[in-house]
């Protein structure tokens, strides 16, 4: 019996091996690349754009940014938008995610006024895109909040979910016919538990008690409220999908005890700003919700930090989703704190409230920052983590990319790192059975990464920001990703490491290693059989 198990198990290994490694993506999967309104347009104060947390906080204090720079020019893209259609057109670009600017569009933050130039701005953006035959994938806010907005508290105030949706509304009526694809909000977690906890990212808010977790509930409301504008006034003639983009860091139980901790964690990361829309009951992760009703009594409050949600604002979130918008970069391991240890890091609210220790596996390779750890098994556990949790959901990678500090155009780092991420996602496609509908790298280009400034690029294209004309040219990662898109698979050569002229090489690391095991397969099989 166990001979004929043997032989079965070869055949398969065998079958995998000179058969079935398929590196083709399925039809229909579609590729992009992505960038955001505050980190590429610039022309901060043209016309009558009002002002948002970004240009509020770096002209108070610039030096907040690893390398003194600003977003007041950043790609030029608002001058420069043709250049960006042009290369994105140059990859074979499926789709393009951009965000708009709130304060483009609304320049006092409020619907009182429409800016005739910020509609016009977006309207040739959209337009030159879909005369290449690139479609829009549409941000509503990517980081830039209106600094009005901000002055009444930002996410902190309940009001700003009607705010957000009177905001969308004015975006819709004038894209909707056009665009097909809507994401709400950018990262939530970024904009709570970075904005409004640990004071990282603007508008710097240093609260450790409630901001978070009011922030936390109400963009909940805001994109719930958005989706629902999209879902009553425009789905049933445009047929258009909206989503919200999560960022979970994946978290890997240290040892096999730790495994209830580090699921814990993936529910305070991930868990609260997904299962009230995701779930099938709605609502906080019930663990969560416990875990922090018990903690804020301990700590004095008579009532839990993580706010209640009556019934009916669980049914204003509850479903309100097309696809699962999944940012994901890079992964951690969970082992509780140990006695004098202190909690952390902040990157995952609730290592205080758990108790826990986030870290990178020794083994795990580092890149030039160390917030990036190269782990690519974590983009497929984290992928199949979502479609167990949320009843196999269609999933789309709405960011994925390496950030460097050399501005090489020989970037083998990020071609390995785009190559292993997409091997990973294929296995959770073809191994796993999950949805997974498309991808896209974080960034088309060079940009302003936030508090690291120029210090940290991601492009698959070279900016040249001493350049007036900001002159974009093609990586290494360009060409091997338009290869991919070109062949809809990632068995396309990758530019060899070791030489500054572009060779390319069949460097399928994975076919060398199968090739290995047929053989020994092949070698049981033979003397199994015989
Ligand atoms: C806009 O800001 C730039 C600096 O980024 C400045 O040189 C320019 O004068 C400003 N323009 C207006 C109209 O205020
Ligand atoms: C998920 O749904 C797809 C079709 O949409 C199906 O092919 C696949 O088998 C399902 N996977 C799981 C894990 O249920």
């Amino acid at each position: 019996m166990w001979r004929l198990k043997a032989v079965v198990i070869s055949f398969t290994v065998l079958w995998t091996t000179c058969v079935g490694l398929d590196m083709k993506f399925p039809p229909g999967f579609k590729f992009g690349a992505a960038t955001s309104a505050y980190q590429i347009e610039g022309a901060w104060n043209v016309s009558d754009k009002g002002i948002n947390i970004w240009d509020t906080m770096l002209h108070k204090n610039p030096s907040l940014v690893s390398d003194g720079t600003i977003g007041d020019v950043a790609c030029n893209s608002y001058h420069l938008w043709r250049e960006d259609i042009h290369i994105a057109h140059e990859l074979g670009l499926h789709f393009y995610r951009f965000s708009i600017s709130w304060t483009r569009i609304l320049p006092t933050g409020f619907p009182n006024k429409v800016s005739k130039d910020g509609i016009n701005y977006y309207n040739k953006l959209v337009n030159g895109l879909i005369s290449k035959g690139i479609e829009p994938i549409v941000t509503l806010q990517h980081f830039d909040l209106p600094q009005s907005i901000q002055n009444l508290g930002g996410w902190t105030n309940p009001l700003i979910a009607d705010w957000f949706a009177d905001y969308a509304r004015v975006v819709f009526s004038n894209y909707a016919d056009r665009v097909k694809s809507w994401i709400t909000i950018n990262e939530p977690l970024m904009v709570c538990d970075a904005g409004y906890n640990v004071g990282l990212l603007a508008p710097k808010v240093t609260e450790p008690w409630l901001g978070s977790f009011l922030c936390n509930k109400h963009v909940l409301m805001a994109h719930a409220k958005a989706w629902r504008i999209y879902d009553e006034n425009y789905k049933g003639k445009y047929h258009g999908k909206v989503s919200i983009a999560n960022n979970p860091i994946w978290l890997e139980a240290k040892s096999e005890e730790d495994e209830e901790l580090a699921e814990l964690a993936r529910q305070f990361g991930v868990g609260r700003y997904s299962d009230p829309i995701y779930s099938k009951d709605g609502g906080w992760p019930p663990a969560i919700e416990k875990l922090m009703s018990d903690y804020s009594k301990k700590q004095g409050f008579p009532y839990s930090r993580l706010p209640t949600f009556t019934e009916e604002e669980k049914k204003i979130i509850q479903g309100t989703y097309d696809y699962y918008s999944l940012n994901h970069y890079t992964s951690r391991v969970v082992r509780p704190a140990r006695e004098g240890e202190e909690p952390g890091p902040w990157y995952v609210s609730g290592s205080k409230e758990l108790n826990a220790i986030l870290e990178a596996h020794p083994r795990w390779r580092v890149s030039d920052f160390k917030y990036i750890v190269i782990y690519p098994e974590g983009i497929r556990r984290q992928i199949n983590w979502i479609t167990k949790r949320y009843n196999n959901v269609s999933i789309l990678i709405t960011e994925n990319g390496l950030g460097t500090k050399s501005s090489d155009m020989h970037d083998t780092a990020r071609i390995n790192y785009i190559h292993d991420y997409l091997e990973q996602t294929l296995l959770a496609i073809k191994e796993d059975g999950a949805n997974v509908i498309g991808y896209t790298v974080w960034s088309l280009m060079d940009n302003f990464e936030w508090m690291f400034g120029h210090t940290m690029k991601f492009g698959l294209y070279n900016v040249d920001f001493t350049d007036p004309l900001r002159k974009r040219t093609p990586r290494a990662s360009a060409h091997f990703f338009k290869n991919i898109i070109k062949h809809h698979s990632l068995d396309v050569p990758r530019p060899s490491h070791d030489t500054r002229e572009i060779k390319y090489n069949n460097a399928n690391s994975i076919s060398s290693l199968y090739i290995l095991i047929g053989l020994f397969s092949l070698g049981n099989l033979v003397s199994y059989c015989f």
